[in-house]
């Protein structure tokens, strides 16, 4: 496929969105991009910026257009569902920022839109495409961790005057950037949950969402036989540095990453031996920058960022631009279209990473009881 003939793709909501503009105009499989925000402030200025000529103030709008192959959702949290089905349901394939929704009743709606329309759907997860992600896969790949033992990830981050719809968020609902890495990394989906509410939030921020916690903290049991996970995540009230931290335990080596700007640690042990003790080493070799998986075309977006010292986006300044993924993404979204194959975050592997928070709360809000995770397939 030729850029002429290629997709024709819309970016909606320009604030994390922008930074996906440039990497779509470049994509040799995309013949054109439009861009849609509800403020047109933010229109002209992204449109002027990478002379987008094709511009929507409305959704609806765009729905209706028949110059547009695809959506990419950057608006927010509570629009992801909604839009998706909508984008689907007018024959759009659809990419989406996560969370992928934040109830069961949408996670199950946004897969039937995309079975029944055969389009497209990908959740636009950075935690599973960043440098530290690919290696993490590469030892997997190389046979490295033996038996995966157990997994750990935390999703730190402080809120305030963030957006009003993060306000009093429960926190499992965003919960896909550490629960996405485990189970993806071994290749499972969560079947029950128990997880604790922590911590005490001031009254305000309880009333959107009628709930009192800035952090939960669950165990999920896993598929995998004989595996558990644990997840952690905060939103206010707790001082800890933005981290979206991954551990894989290993019977053979761990691979731990828990501070946003130092690599991850690599553990590994000598063969287990009934009756001798193991010989241990620790080490930090640099994950690779993955480039080279990319068209030449958009590689360089792996290090250059829209956002940048000038200009600057919260999410981007505490997350090291999340870490070369945002390229990776676009082709992944784009290719998966072109070839005619699912995306690799499909509308149910998505739907196992989002309902595994989601479960995360309600167990939290019934005292730690187990919720069992539903199936999706
Ligand atoms: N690492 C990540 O994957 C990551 C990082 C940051 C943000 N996000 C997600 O990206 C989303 C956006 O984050 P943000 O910080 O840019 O939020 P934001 O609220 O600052 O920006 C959202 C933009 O979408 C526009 N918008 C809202 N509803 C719209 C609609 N119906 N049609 C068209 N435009 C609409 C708004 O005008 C605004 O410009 C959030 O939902 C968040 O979950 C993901």
């Amino acid at each position: 496929m030729g850029k002429a003939d290629g997709i024709r793709v819309a970016v909606v909501g320009l604030g994390f969105g922008k930074e996906f503009v440039p990497i779509y105009l470049d994509h040799p499989d995309v013949a054109s991009v439009a861009i849609c925000d509800l403020d047109p402030e933010r229109l002209a200025s992204v449109g002027g910026r990478f002379a987008v000529h094709r511009r929507f103030e409305s959704f609806d709008d765009l729905l209706a257009a028949d110059d547009i192959d695809a959506v990419h959702l950057v608006s927010g949290i509570p629009d992801h569902a909604a839009q998706a089905i909508a984008a689907l349901g007018c024959g759009k394939h659809c990419a989406s920022t996560v969370p992928m929704a934040t109830s069961l009743a949408d996670l199950r709606a946004v897969v039937a839109a995309e079975r029944v329309s055969g389009r497209n759907y990908m959740m636009m997860e950075t935690a599973v495409y960043t440098r530290q992600f690919f290696h993490a896969r590469s030892l997997l790949a190389d046979g490295a961790f033996g038996r995966i033992q157990f997994l750990r990830g935390a999703h730190y981050q402080d809120m305030e005057q963030w957006p009003p719809y993060w306000l009093g968020l429960p926190p499992m609902w965003y919960a896909t950037h550490a629960v996405a890495p485990l189970l993806a990394i071994a290749d499972t989906r969560a079947v029950s949950v128990h997880c604790f509410g922590s911590g005490t939030m001031r009254p305000e921020l309880q009333a959107r969402y009628g709930q009192p916690f800035p952090i939960e903290t669950a165990i999920f049991q896993l598929e995998a036989e004989g595996l558990a996970a644990e997840v952690t995540r905060t939103l206010f009230h707790a001082a800890r540095e933005y981290m979206e931290s991954f551990v894989v335990y290993g019977e053979n080596a761990c691979y731990e990453w828990q501070m946003e700007r130092e690599d991850p640690v690599l553990f590994t042990m000598s063969p287990v031996e009934p009756g001798s003790r193991r010989a241990g080493s620790a080490s930090r070799p640099v994950p690779a920058d993955r480039a080279d998986l990319l068209p030449p075309e958009i590689a360089r977006y792996t290090q250059r960022f829209v956002y940048n010292n000038q200009e600057t986006h919260l999410s981007f300044e505490q997350g090291g631009g999340h870490h070369g993924s945002h390229p990776h993404l676009v082709h992944e979204f784009v290719r998966s279209i072109v070839e005619g194959r699912p995306s690799a975050i499909s509308a149910v592997t998505a739907a196992n990473w989002t309902a595994a928070g989601i479960c995360a709360h309600e167990s939290a809000m019934q005292g730690g009881a187990r919720v069992e995770v539903p199936t999706f397939g």
